[in-house]
């Protein structure tokens, strides 16, 4: 089959792969390649159980693989064939060196740009869907334009807004997709041959075009308006706890604001996610570096608050259990930074599981998805650490259950049996706040939401 258009997007992640079978299903005259240097991820796209859990992505991967979207480690062949590149890979808060701590780690765009310039033979747009430091763009062009008399490439910034475990839903009907391109006519062509890719299904007024640099600080933004959210109502529910205000009702009364809006105020034991405290350094740091530092500190208190929240919640939980947890069996229900992922990158469990392990006590986690992630993150780690998938029998022999992640599952358990197989006096502490406090503590838990007050059978 003849395709209109060739698309390859280096990098098969959580990005990447949903982002490649998104275009393929709503593109059929398209021919869309993924390439990865990681030849065990290619595998996994290729086969029968896909490396990322999402919602609705098994579907369309079975729609549309080996008819117009392909997997394949074969990168400078996939450089050659295509006219628009999509750059999926990762850009992790660096390890070392200037800026560690704090600066994105831009090694694997800056290796995808010179392979880029090395294969192709033909004028290429690139397109940056992972999320860049600002200028990124201009860094791109230069290595990508350093060639005299070599062949041109327009870069666009095209950067992605889906949450794991809606991504499907979250492409398929953005809020809106941003485009970023260069205010030259050079530019403005570049972009519309990306403008007419997405109007093949979202309606062409969500279809954002911005100056390039601008769209590459949005995405920065809109993470850490979300990320402050979040970390303003947590901050909330340390007050709420002091005061038997209920951070639920709170949030709802604040939320029913037209100007502030209802979501993102669920109290939590703090984010998690690969991307929002990476990306909120990498602003603290590019405006450490621009002479701001007043506005730095301002930013870097939404990711303090999050570590805050996460300690807090282990502290709570010893002063609760007589202040030792030594000897004592807790269960984490779920592992998962969120809800219907498998994905386990910076989630606040981590942090939990380690301190509770610290404070000498056994450790048993239980996650529908997560599992195998969860047992990578805490490889290593001295204490007793159980993995057990059906919660009954991991909460079994267990002095407390603290919920970690919202799984719809968890609201749905008998808490009776669950109850009848703990040692008394039992505890829950629920981080997500989704169970039915009231509810289990009629059964017999002392039962611990955040934000809210305690439900205790004590004198
Ligand atoms: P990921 O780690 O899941 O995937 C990145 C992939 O790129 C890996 O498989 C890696 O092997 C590959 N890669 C690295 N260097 C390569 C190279 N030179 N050639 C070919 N492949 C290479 O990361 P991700 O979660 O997909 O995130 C990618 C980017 O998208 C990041 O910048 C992230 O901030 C951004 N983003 C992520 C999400 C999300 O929900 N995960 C959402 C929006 C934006
Ligand atoms: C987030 C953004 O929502 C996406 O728009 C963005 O594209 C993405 O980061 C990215 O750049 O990687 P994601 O991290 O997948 O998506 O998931 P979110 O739904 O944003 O949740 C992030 C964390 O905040 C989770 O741990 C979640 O449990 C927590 N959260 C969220 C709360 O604690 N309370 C809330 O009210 C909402």
């Amino acid at each position: 089959m003849k395709f209109e258009k060739r698309i390859l997007c280096i990098g098969a992640g959580f990005v990447g792969g949903p982002t490649a079978a998104m275009i393929a299903c709503k593109c059929p005259r398209y021919r869309v390649t993924v390439v990865d240097t990681n030849r065990e991820r290619i595998a996994q796209w290729n086969s029968a159980t896909l490396p990322v859990y999402e919602p609705g992505l098994d579907e369309i991967v079975r729609k549309t693989r080996g008819r117009n979207l392909f997997f394949d480690t074969d990168i400078p062949k996939g450089i050659r064939e295509s006219e628009i590149i999509f750059v999926c890979v990762n850009t992790p808060t660096k390890t070392f060196g200037a800026g560690a701590g704090l600066a994105a780690d831009l090694q694997f765009w800056e290796k995808t740009a010179r392979q880029i310039l090395e294969h192709a033979r033909s004028p290429k747009i690139v397109v940056e869907k992972s999320t860049f430091p600002v200028k990124t763009a201009l860094a791109m062009e230069r290595i990508l334009n350093s060639r005299a008399g070599g062949i041109h490439f327009d870069v666009l910034s095209n950067p992605e807004f889906l949450a794991e475990g809606t991504a499907v839903r979250d492409m398929e009907f953005p809020d809106r997709v941003l485009i970023g391109s260069r205010d030259t006519e050079q530019g403005y062509r570049a972009r519309d041959v990306l403008v007419a890719l997405y109007a093949n299904w979202v309606p062409r007024e969500r279809i954002i075009t911005s100056n390039i640099w601008s769209s590459e600080l949005s995405k920065l933004a809109a993470n850490l308006f979300l990320a402050q959210r979040v970390s303003t109502i947590n901050a909330v529910s340390a007050i709420c706890e002091k005061t038997e205000a209920d951070v639920t009702e709170v949030s709802k009364i604040v939320g029913m604001d037209g100007r502030i809006g209802a979501r993102f105020l669920n109290a939590s034991i703090g984010f998690g996610g690969s991307c929002f405290k990476k990306d909120i350094l990498n602003l603290v740091y590019l405006c450490r570096h621009e002479g701001l530092p007043e506005v730095a500190d301002y930013f870097e208190a939404v990711v303090r608050i999050n570590e805050y929240q996460k300690e807090r919640f282990v502290l709570n939980m010893l002063e609760a259990m007589f202040n030792t947890l030594a000897g004592k069996r807790i269960c984490l229900f779920g592992f998962a930074f969120k809800a219907d992922t498998s994905d386990t990158r910076e989630s606040p469990a981590i942090h939990v599981a380690r301190r509770l392990l610290e404070e000498k006590a056994e450790v048993v986690v239980t996650d529908p998805r997560a599992l195998d992630n969860a047992k990578a993150d805490l490889r290593g780690l001295d204490g007793k650490i159980r993995f057990v998938q059906d919660p009954y029998r991991a909460a079994q022999g267990c002095q407390a259950i603290a919920v970690m992640t919202e799984w719809g599952l968890y609201r749905g358990l008998d808490y009776e049996k669950i109850y009848k197989r703990m040692v008394r006096p039992a505890f829950i502490f629920d981080g997500r706040n989704i169970l039915d406090h009231r509810r289990c503590h009629a059964i017999g838990f002392n039962v611990y939401p955040l934000g809210r007050p305690a439900l205790t059978h004590f004198k």
